[in-house]
């Protein structure tokens, strides 16, 4: 565990590091962590959290006006009113942000700092929304890499990091489907509901689906560790019940315990996880980016960052539970209404944060577990 902790931290301050431009790594000689690996590509697999771009133009609202509005003052395919985590990550690495994958054409000047397979509305199973799972994301990396003429070669896929993002639409397709998931089926194109009532309390179906969800995500993550990428960072599941979408219930003035123990419980199952992948090894290669931690430092004001006068509350709301962010009427009329400076609010929608957001909860990561 303290091994891990001191790795974990090594990212952190690593990612700072670059992120502000300040050359402490340079200084300090520790034998775990990102210290002296300077990945030169970031490969991403996930969802909404970490795509840029991936998600259909026709159905998704990340290419709806307002997205986008605070960067690049268009929208781009981002879940929010601007940069996403994967930003984050990619520029306190010195990297361009990686290119989403629909849109590659997989020249080598267009591949040069990885790609994104990160898809908004999927999971490690099948969700509600149309798009491809993580297993099939990474197969479609795997097929790259295992091409005639590959795109990268073993030494370019061992200066490698992967992020992975599971922001939780396994558990809203279970919860939709009253925590009956059937692998195989999906209601094509149906709005994700809430996270509903299902959490009110830890049942025991519940928890056998966290198991099985966890146990895939430990599989894809070995996966993506097998292709020779040298890092595997993976975020923990956000406070779900800080979620808009979850706090609307009390006009965004609470999170919901029951959901974030919920979270918690994931956190937990994850932590075994990647404890169990990087056992035996000296490197350590899985590493936990604790959204967790991070959402909720920034959310009670102890991040020493940005404060968020009302973080509950989201910036841009459809006019009534029917609609959301982004939605607009035969006439164009819009049928949601949107924050005056969306840099004063931590979330964007019911379930995304803003850039705002995004920065704070990134710079929330360094802080030691
Ligand atoms: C992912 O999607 C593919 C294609 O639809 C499917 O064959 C596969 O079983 C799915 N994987 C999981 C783990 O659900
Ligand atoms: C791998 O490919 C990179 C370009 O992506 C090239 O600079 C490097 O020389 C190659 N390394 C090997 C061992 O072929
Ligand atoms: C868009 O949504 C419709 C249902 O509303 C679905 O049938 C279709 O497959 C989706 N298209 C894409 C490209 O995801
Ligand atoms: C959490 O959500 C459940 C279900 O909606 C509700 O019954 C419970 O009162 C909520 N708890 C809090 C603290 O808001
Ligand atoms: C690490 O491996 C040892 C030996 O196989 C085992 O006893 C221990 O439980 C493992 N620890 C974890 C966290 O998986
Ligand atoms: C956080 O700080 C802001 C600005 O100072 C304040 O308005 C807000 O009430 C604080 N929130 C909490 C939870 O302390």
């Amino acid at each position: 565990m303290e091994t891990q902790n001191l790795f974990f931290f090594s990212l952190c301050f690593f990612l700072f590091s670059l992120l502000t431009g300040s050359s402490h790594h340079h200084h300090y000689q520790l034998h775990h962590g990102l210290y002296g690996f300077q990945p030169t590509k970031l490969f991403v697999f996930g969802d909404s959290y970490a795509d840029t771009g991936n998600t259909r133009i026709k159905n998704s609202s990340s290419w709806k006006f307002p997205y986008g509005i605070t960067f690049p003052g268009k929208p781009t395919g981002r879940f929010s009113s601007g940069r996403v985590l994967t930003d984050y990550i990619a520029k306190s690495l010195g990297l361009k942000t990686p290119i989403a994958y629909r849109w590659t054409n997989y020249e080598p000047d267009h591949v040069q700092y990885g790609i994104n397979f990160a898809y908004g509305g999927t999971g490690v199973f099948k969700t509600l929304l149309p798009g491809p799972n993580m297993t099939t994301q990474i197969d479609i990396f795997q097929s790259l890499i295992n091409d005639g003429s590959p795109i990268y070669n073993t030494s370019d896929l061992q200066s490698s990091l992967a992020l992975v993002t599971l922001s939780g639409n396994d558990y809203s397709a279970y919860v939709a489907k009253g925590g009956s998931q059937t692998f195989g089926t999906t209601e094509n194109g149906a709005k994700p509901s809430p996270i509903s009532s299902f959490f009110v309390e830890i049942r025991r179906d519940l928890e056998t689906f966290i198991n099985l969800v966890v146990n895939q995500l430990k599989t894809n993550l070995e996966r993506i560790h097998g292709t020779g990428v040298k890092k595997v960072a993976v975020a923990a599941l956000q406070p779900l019940g800080c979620l808009p979408g979850r706090t609307i219930q009390n006009s965004f003035q609470q999170c919901n315990d029951t959901d974030n123990k919920a979270a918690t419980y994931h956190n937990r199952l994850l932590t075994e996880a990647v404890a169990n992948l990087n056992n035996g090894t000296n490197d350590s290669p899985f590493v936990i980016l604790d959204l967790y931690d991070s959402f909720i430092s920034v959310l009670q004001n102890k991040s020493g960052s940005v404060k968020f006068e009302t973080p509950l509350k989201p910036c841009c709301l459809g006019i009534s539970s029917e609609y959301s962010c982004g939605d607009i009427d035969d006439k164009g009329e819009k049928l949601y209404t949107v924050c005056e400076n969306p840099e004063n609010a931590f979330f964007w929608d019911m379930y995304h944060p803003t850039q705002a957001g995004w920065h704070a909860a990134f710079l929330a990561l360094n802080s030691p577990l």
